[in-house]
């Protein structure tokens, strides 16, 4: 086969895709990710967003940690947690004793939901069809990371594990199971903490947080 025709087949099976509207592939490895999750049309994300912004970190890690969804400098980075909730978390991680470069990060969706207000571009929640049409690559992560902690930080990590709605205070400070080989263990979205008014309660709050983190590394340590 020559060069054109190849190219002409793998346009032809990319439009194909792209009409079904499944995207999704089975990937070999987490290094297929990004242009996996940037050719994804399972939703309709993509089309005003700069790029998808796929999970990194350890590749083999015990802990996994799920955000909600990439915001305005993630998109334009391409990394996930790079913006303000992202100086919170590494800080918080540090303080727990734990390098990034040890731990998985993604997000339950992988593109930037937003509204346009003036040269800004305001985050959206990302819809619960949303969520279930990227739950693909979450799931792919999770076969190939292969953790025993998963950390769904906020409603919308958890409900992306969990398949339904869930209230982060319930379920938040003890781990439940996930599936034969992991866990679950839902808490705040770092992003809270920067929306807590009073001083003295978001040192609490961020304590807690701290605490968490490091309770889930004991956790994984003695099970
Ligand atoms: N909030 C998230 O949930 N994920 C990010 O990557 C950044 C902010």
């Amino acid at each position: 086969m020559t060069t054109e025709e190849s190219e002409a087949l793998s346009r032809r099976a990319r439009a194909g895709r792209e009409e079904s509207g499944l995207t999704g592939r089975t990937l070999v490895s987490l290094e297929e990710l990004r242009s996996a999750v940037n050719e994804c049309r399972r939703c309709t994300l993509w089309k005003a967003t700069t790029q998808g912004v796929p999970g990194e970190g350890l590749g083999r890690s015990r802990l996994m940690l799920v955000g909600e969804a990439p915001g305005d400098s993630e998109d334009r980075q391409g990394h996930p947690f790079v913006g303000p909730a992202g100086a919170i978390l590494d800080r918080a991680l540090q303080d727990a004793g734990l390098g990034r470069d040890s731990v998985y990060i993604t997000n339950a969706v992988k593109h930037f939901k937003f509204e346009p207000r003036g040269k800004r571009r305001l985050h959206i929640k990302p819809s619960a069809s949303e969520i279930e049409a990227c739950h693909w690559w979450l799931g792919e992560e999770l076969r190939l990371v292969a953790p025993k902690l998963v950390m769904a930080l906020g409603g919308t990590a958890a409900r992306a594990l969990l398949g339904h709605p869930v209230i982060v205070s319930q379920l938040r400070g003890s781990p439940t199971r996930l599936s034969a080989t992991a866990h679950l263990w839902v808490t705040i979205h770092p992003s809270f903490l920067l929306r807590v008014p009073d001083d003295a309660q978001r040192r609490n709050e961020y304590a807690r947080f701290v605490k968490e983190l490091k309770d889930a590394i004991a956790w994984i340590e003695t099970h």
